[in-house]
């Protein structure tokens, strides 16, 4: 135990339990369920990354925004988990649908080809649809809708009418691309997405499929990035 973890503990001990509830209770929601809960150990997503995806969350959980939530490319569910448990924080109405093919990623673009040495290849994080349902249920959480199939493939009507929230987390420029034509359409104002490897090096095709889809939309340029999560909020 180094000194300011002895510290810090004293302090807690001294301070009467009423005040320490109350510092517990103010402390940001996303903080609290980073800090509360594990992360699996999936090494697909940091925890500076859920927070930033779960902060967005928040902002439109905060301001109302109608709509459902979504996530493309949900594989074990590292990131549905945490969704899912600010959502029940919140005892929010939206209903949380998730897609994945658990094949793995689709074949690469040639807007995928990097100049690293780090290489994802098709087939890549191919996992099963039951340890998704697995960990959903060790952590005693409520299911979301699970959709399986290509995103571009699964009908139009599995997806919900109205979406506030979206994370994308389909790797490739083709799937970013198919996220879009999925989503978008549905997306009502205020409504966010959120982009995973977004400006990282390794997957340059997330950043051309954001920025050829919408070329042509209000949205155009207006992207925002942290640590490799792009932000788009919709006009
Ligand atoms: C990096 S993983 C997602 C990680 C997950 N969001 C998390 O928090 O751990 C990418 C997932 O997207 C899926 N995927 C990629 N492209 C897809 C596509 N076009 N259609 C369906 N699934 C896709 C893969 O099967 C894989 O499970």
């Amino acid at each position: 135990m180094n000194k300011r973890n002895d510290s810090i503990i004293k302090t807690i001990k001294k301070t009467p339990k009423n005040i320490l509830f109350r510092i517990t209770n103010n402390k940001d929601i996303v903080e609290k369920l980073l800090i509360d809960y594990p992360m699996i150990d999936s090494d697909m997503v940091s925890k500076n990354h859920l927070r930033i995806v779960l902060t967005n969350l928040k902002e439109v959980l905060d301001k109302d925004i109608e709509g459902d939530v979504v996530e493309l490319g949900c594989n074990i569910g590292t990131t549905s988990l945490f969704i899912q448990k600010l959502l029940d924080h919140y005892k929010s109405k939206k209903k949380f649908h998730v897609y994945d093919s658990f094949e793995g990623l689709p074949e690469k673009h040639d807007k995928d080809k990097n100049n690293v040495e780090r290489q994802f290849v098709k087939g890549r994080c191919k996992t099963k649809k039951e340890i998704f349902i697995h960990n959903f249920k060790v952590a005693k959480l409520k299911l979301p809708v699970i959709h399986v199939g290509w995103f571009g493939k699964i009908s139009d009507d599995e997806y919900p009418k109205k979406i506030a929230f979206a994370f994308f987390d389909g790797d490739f420029y083709t799937s970013i691309i198919d996220s879009f034509n999925k989503v978008y359409p549905k997306m009502v104002p205020d409504s966010r997405i959120t982009i995973h490897d977004y400006q990282w090096e390794v997957l340059p095709g997330v950043e051309k499929a954001c920025t050829d889809f919408l070329k042509d939309k209000p949205e155009k340029g207006t992207i925002i990035c942290e640590d490799i999560i792009g932000i788009m909020i919709k006009k």
